[in-house]
């Protein structure tokens, strides 16, 4: 798959950096050639050595070494790869690279380079979580960096959470689908999945069986024809297909501000089963029983209709808006009539009568609803349902 392709890839200075030398292997058996490039703090962590020896290549380094110039000035080395890999991103250098700043020979590839750029950030989880990275964040997704992890568990600094660098086989495929040829190569697409959570008390929610299988897969369809997907889901039981930007929410208005945050976008997706109400009356306290025998009344407020919400905008509308409806009884009528309501561009309705296990089970038997009315497809797994719908995604972007 990654035969005859060009890696640049630019180790930076953290503890991740020993993930970096795994990662070389892991591309070069799949073929593909690794440049590597070493930010002076990364030397600290693994030898130029080793990185040489496992990529095959010498080490860059350096921004003034007038040897490398004379062979491939630093320009032109930004240029030769098909995909830039920054493993591990630590905070400063994402700094570095959201600001613009080109002080040593990493930083001045990634501000000289015309090539599409892949960062798997590592650092500590309050370094992680601190507004200034999640800013830097967000500058480096709107200025179109694909991003592969980072993951929650325990760091090496002892603490627990978000900021370990994902896998070298994460980062792998991320980079296969950065990489893959198809049909949607350039565009963006978002997609929602799961349920949502909407908490009663900080220890209580109301939820639903939304397992999140059929978002993942359609994510994952979609990032397999090249786009960059970004993959905004409530709490699934399904783990997010690899190669996808994670946006992890909870409540139907987290995933609304996720999904606005995610724009512009070409397509999307709303495979979520979010909540349409959630507890008005929620408490800040777990609810306790006073044994007075007297349960205790829920208020409802309604949701924001995010897909509603996205398919009525104005500016910035997605070209293509894909609804889906849950149905249990008249699901043509009501899907057709949901499309109109909503003002989406297709639904894709399905049956979620317990009697026919879709709703967290493997298989989907839908119909597409599209300006040129129903299409019946045949029952299949939630795979090909979803590799269907992205092919048809790509026709419509063509
Ligand atoms: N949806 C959404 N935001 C909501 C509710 C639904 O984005 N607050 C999206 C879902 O992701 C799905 C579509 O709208 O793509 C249909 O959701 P559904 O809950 O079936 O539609 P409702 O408008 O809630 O209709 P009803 O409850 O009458 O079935």
């Amino acid at each position: 798959m990654l035969s005859q392709r060009r890696i640049l890839l630019i180790v930076g200075g953290g503890i991740a950096a020993y993930k970096a030398l795994d990662l070389i292997r892991r591309l070069r058996e799949r073929g593909a050639a690794v440049t590597p490039v070493m930010t002076q703090a990364a030397a600290e962590f693994v030898t130029p050595l080793s990185v040489a020896a496992l990529a095959g290549e010498k080490v860059h380094s350096a921004l003034f070494d007038l040897t490398a110039e004379a062979e491939m000035g630093h320009i032109q080395l930004s240029r030769v790869a098909d995909l830039i890999v920054v493993a591990p991103a630590t905070a400063d250098l994402m700094a570095k690279m959201a600001q613009g700043r080109a002080d040593d020979l990493a930083s001045t590839l990634l501000l000289a380079t015309d090539t599409r750029v892949l960062m798997a950030p590592a650092m500590n989880v309050r370094m992680w979580g601190h507004p200034a990275t999640q800013r830097n964040l967000a500058q480096l997704r709107a200025d179109g960096v694909l991003v592969a992890g980072p993951n929650d568990g325990d760091m090496a600094c002892g603490e627990y959470g978000p900021g370990r660098m994902a896998e070298p086989l994460e980062i792998v495929a991320a980079i296969e689908a950065a990489l893959a040829d198809g049909p949607l190569r350039g565009r963006h697409v978002l997609v929602t999945s799961g349920p949502t959570h909407e908490p009663i008390d900080p220890v209580r929610y109301i939820a639903n069986r939304s397992s999140g299988a059929q978002g993942s897969a359609i994510a994952g369809a979609l990032a397999a024809l090249g786009a960059r997907v970004t993959f905004v889901t409530g709490p699934a039981a399904v783990p997010p297909p690899d190669g996808v930007a994670v946006v992890r929410v909870e409540t139907a208005r987290q995933m609304l501000q996720a999904v606005q945050t995610a724009l512009p976008a070409d397509a999307a997706v709303f495979a979520a089963a979010v909540a349409d109400w959630r507890v008005a009356n929620a408490s800040d306290h777990k609810m306790k029983k006073d044994g007075s025998g007297h349960a205790p009344v829920l208020e409802f407020a309604e949701n924001p209709d995010i897909l509603a919400t996205v398919a009525q905008m104005g500016s910035g509308r997605p070209r293509l808006v894909v609804g889906f409806a849950a149905e249990t009884d008249d699901i043509l009528a009501h899907a057709t009539a949901k499309r109109a309501r909503k003002r989406c561009d297709w639904i894709v309705a399905n049956d979620v009568r317990p009697e026919t296990g879709i709703m967290g089970g493997s298989e989907n038997a839908v119909t597409l609803i599209t300006g040129n009315g129903p299409e019946v497809w045949p029952r299949l797994s939630k795979e090909m349902v979803a590799r269907r719908l992205a092919d048809r995604i790509a026709q419509a972007l063509q």
